[in-house]
């Protein structure tokens, strides 16, 4: 999934913006392949869910880029619809600045209205000219619908310089929600967490945008749920005992050959101590 930074990526302008529709939300799911939104959406009640259908996706305006290795090996051709048209085709309400994306197993991603200016994250609606309804492509043993979203850097070269580029590139996006971001992640910032150090806050930031992507957070906090760790858990693990939550994180498999959760052996020292500074604060005066 990771494309390298000296690959060529030809990038096809098929549409030229000139201005995006208002998305058509239908009340109902009528396929697998309908793309649920909730949230802050004028018009639509809290708690209520609204579906858009791929061909009406597929009328937003989109762009044909070639990548390397998203899916299968070699170069294939993506048509793609960029966040940034997403985003403008959606009836914002007021204060939405962050889409959370939940996918069929749990996963989640988080792309804030800054990041998705930034880093140009794109809806993939079609691999090799196919839609999801003709997925996996040939040679792709999972099934990566009903959506993906991804990053590449050969589109916005700030791709390059994130820590953990690959939780920006979900596979199996089923849900998005539009949120206030200060809302969905109010309870990393309450409490004992009211005050942080710079460290804590720096380790907050690597929480929300790799951690967050299969650990729930402290109650009324948006996280995915392929993890069944509760936070305290891990809170307990960081104040208590460091070494191995350092150890686990860089190297799950060192601990547990069967563990599922992904190594993180590029994380610094720093890094780790920042986590441990976030989730077992030390109390501030
Ligand atoms: C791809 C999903 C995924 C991501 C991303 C992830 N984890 Fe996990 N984590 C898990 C799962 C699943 C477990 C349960 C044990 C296992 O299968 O590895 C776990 C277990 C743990 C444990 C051990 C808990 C125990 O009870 O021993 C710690 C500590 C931990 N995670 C911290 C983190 C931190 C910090 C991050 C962010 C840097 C993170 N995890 C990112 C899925 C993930």
């Amino acid at each position: 999934m990771f494309s390298s930074l000296r690959q060529v990526a030809a990038l096809f302008l098929v549409f030229a913006a000139v201005s995006t529709q208002a998305l058509e939300l239908h009340a109902t799911r009528t396929s697998p392949t309908d793309l649920s939104l909730t949230g802050l959406l004028t018009g639509v009640p809290a708690g209520e869910s609204r579906y858009v259908r791929w061909a009406d996706l597929a009328q937003l305006p989109s762009t044909k880029l070639k990548l390397t290795g998203e899916f299968v090996p070699g170069e294939q051709e993506v048509t793609v619809v960029f966040l940034t048209e997403l985003w403008k085709s959606l009836p914002l309400g007021a204060g939405a600045d962050t889409l959370l994306a939940t996918c069929t197993d749990g996963y989640a991603s988080v792309y804030r209205a800054t990041f998705i200016a930034s880093h140009r994250p794109f809806l993939i609606l079609a691999i090799n000219g196919q839609g999801p309804e003709k997925w996996p492509p040939p040679g792709l043993k999972f099934n990566p619908g009903p959506y993906v979203i991804s990053v590449s850097a050969d589109v916005a070269p700030a791709v390059a310089q994130l820590l953990d580029a690959g939780h920006k590139k979900p596979w199996g996006v089923s849900d998005l929600r539009v949120a206030r971001y200060a809302d969905a992640f109010a309870g990393l910032s309450t409490g004992s967490r009211a005050a942080l150090s710079a460290p804590a806050i720096a380790g907050r930031e690597i929480w929300v945008h790799s951690c967050a992507s299969c650990h729930a957070g402290p109650p009324a906090t948006f996280g995915g749920t392929k993890s069944d760790r509760p936070f305290d858990v891990l809170a307990a693990h960081a104040r208590y005992n460091p070494t191995y939550f350092k150890r686990y994180i860089r190297d799950p498999k060192g601990f547990a050959p069967s563990a599922k959760m992904e190594p993180h052996p590029h994380y610094s020292d720093a890094q780790l101590d920042a986590l441990i500074a976030f989730l077992a604060p030390e109390p501030r005066s």
